[in-house]
């Protein structure tokens, strides 16, 4: 742990300087260690440090511990986040997966709206930090669900007022759930969102065009689109064509129109 490579590695007492190359931090960094009491120190008459070599390794494990993110360097720190960030990802594709199972549409519903979400971002130039955006709150935007009976979501057939007030409750529902946790909460407002139309006769808040942000209306059209195509229990699912169709019949009044067009123009990539 401790590195011996130097001189004063076998000196019993060492100054500030020996002791901080030794434990590869800097010497500001073994001074905090002395003033918050986690290492022990000895004053000489004229008031500097001196530390004890046996008092260095006993801070040893606690120091390697702490100096190993000191030292991460960009690329180590990159590839870390990056990870974490996939770990997130996966965790949220997998609870989902679960939830997904209680609704009429097929199951895998939010991870396909996810694709499909993630190659209209592509299409328009969307960064990669934006596509991940886009991943999260595409593979959460009907979350809210979770709030809701599985006798409702399950239903087959038309439903009532009553249940429809319900089920219309979801995006709220989901915004909220997903405000409240901490890495997530960015994603909220895009969820709250996805069933607002372009013309600002959609819900919960009935607000229009570019005050929906993107990310709701791209989702808006791929969660359609994947629910036409999708079979349910009382109509068979509808063709590409005539999905496509069904979408671009709502291009300016559910959906917004640039966003249909993007859908449109590269159609052989959705199925
Ligand atoms: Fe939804």
């Amino acid at each position: 742990m401790l590195k011996r490579s130097n001189d004063f590695a076998s000196k019993e007492i060492l100054n500030t300087r020996e002791a901080a190359t030794l434990l590869n931090v800097t010497t500001q960094t073994i001074k905090n260690y002395i003033y918050s009491g986690k290492l022990k120190a000895i004053k000489t008459p004229g008031g500097h440090h001196r530390i004890r070599l046996s008092d260095l390794k006993d801070l040893g494990f606690a120091v390697e511990q702490e100096k190993t993110l000191e030292n991460y360097s960009t690329p180590e720190l990159l590839t870390a986040y990056n990870s974490l960030l996939g770990t997130l990802v996966s965790t949220v594709e997998s609870l989902i997966k679960a939830l997904d199972t209680r609704d009429i549409v097929s199951s895998g519903h939010s991870s396909r709206v996810a694709d499909m979400s993630c190659s209209i971002g592509k299409k328009m130039g969307f960064t990669e930090q934006k596509i991940h955006d886009l991943k999260l709150s595409a593979l959460l935007h009907d979350v809210g669900k979770v709030g809701i009976s599985e006798v409702i979501l399950g239903k087959p057939g038309r439903l009532t007022d009553q249940e429809f007030f319900l089920v219309k409750k979801h995006p709220e529902i989901g915004g909220k759930i997903v405000s409240e946790i901490e890495h997530l909460s960015p994603y909220a407002s895009s969820i709250r969102h996805h069933h607002e139309r372009f013309d600002g006769r959609g819900y919960p808040d009935e607000i229009g065009g570019t005050d929906i942000e993107l990310n709701s209306r791209i989702i808006s059209v791929a969660g359609a689109y994947d629910f036409l195509r999708s079979d349910l229990t009382f109509r068979k699912a509808f063709s590409v064509e005539d999905a496509l169709q069904e979408i671009r019949r709502s291009s300016g009044t559910q959906f917004d129109p640039e966003v249909v067009q993007v859908v449109a123009d590269n159609s052989l990539e959705f199925h």
